[in-house]
């Protein structure tokens, strides 16, 4: 896989995902998104990677919005087809059945925001700064941002953040359940790979039954979600790797798991 837009550094089975376009603040234009969406598949095909760190270049930003140079010109229909690509490629990492986390490094605005939203966890350095700024461009989000804010922070605070434009630091980002954790800026892609490393030692089915059941049972009813996560309780219990981490348990030794 190559890029022109991201850089892709795969080690141990674990793949950091640069957006690299600092002279911009990454902000992601449309070829920024389209190789995203190269991305997305290729890490979720490659058996080689087994969690995904996405993140931006530079001290700067993780992503500061969608390109507002290509927004700029843009009429109605096309503007409905960036948003519905962009959705689809953001849908894609969300989707993906390894776990994501994004490292949040600065700016992180608009479609960055939304980018880091669709991943399954989000870290922040301490001097990020979060938003969604989009109303003060005459605009609303385009990729997400108002379906995925108030599912993670609640409809009220959602709808200032999104009412208003207003930025907010890592700090109250994390007070209101938008990031899981604030760690220093030198830390952040030591402390995101420390915590990937741990979901990949655990059993990777499991992991990938959990991030299914999360993802699909959001959309279901309560019963329907209840019949996905005990139809997965049942299914676990087929595999090696159930028997591998039971046994392990009562031997009082670390399990080796085989995704079997
Ligand atoms: N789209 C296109 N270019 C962007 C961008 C974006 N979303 N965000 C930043 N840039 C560009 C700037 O135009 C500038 O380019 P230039 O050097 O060629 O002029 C470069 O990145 C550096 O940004 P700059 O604005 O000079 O940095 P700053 O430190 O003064 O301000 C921000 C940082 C994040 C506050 C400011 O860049 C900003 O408000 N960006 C837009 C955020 C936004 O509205 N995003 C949602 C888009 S829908």
């Amino acid at each position: 896989m190559s890029f022109q837009t991201l850089a892709l550094d795969l080690r141990d089975g674990l793949a950091v995902l640069t957006v690299n376009r600092p002279d911009k603040l990454n902000a992601l234009n449309d070829q920024v998104i389209g190789e995203l969406g190269q991305a997305a598949a290729a890490l979720g095909e490659d058996p080689a990677v087994r969690g995904v760190i996405l993140t931006g270049a530079g001290s700067k930003a993780f992503v500061a919005g969608a390109d507002i140079s290509e927004l700029a010109s843009q009429g109605p229909a096309e503007g409905k087809a960036r948003s519905l690509r962009g959705q689809a490629v953001f849908r894609r990492f969300e989707a993906l059945r390894k776990p994501v986390v994004a490292a949040v490094n600065g700016f992180c605005l608009g479609g960055g925001c939304e980018l880091a939203m669709a991943c399954h966890l989000r870290l922040a350095s301490a001097e990020a700064r979060f938003g969604q700024p989009e109303v003060k461009l005459g605009i609303g989000p385009g990729y997400g941002g108002t379906v995925r804010l108030p599912r993670l922070v609640g409809r009220g605070r959602a709808l200032e953040l999104l009412l208003t434009g207003a930025m907010i630091d890592a700090q109250e980002a994390w007070r209101i359940g938008l990031v899981n954790r604030v760690v220093p800026a030198d830390q952040l892609l030591p402390e995101a790979e420390k915590l990937m490393r741990g979901i990949l030692a655990q059993g990777p089915l499991a992991v990938a039954a959990v991030l299914e059941a999360v993802d699909a049972g959001l959309e279901m009813s309560q019963d329907e979600a209840l019949l996905l996560e005990a139809n997965h309780f049942g299914l676990l219990s087929a595999t090696e790797d159930m028997r591998e981490g039971m046994a392990a348990f009562l031997a009082k030794r670390a399990a080796a798991f085989r995704s079997r």
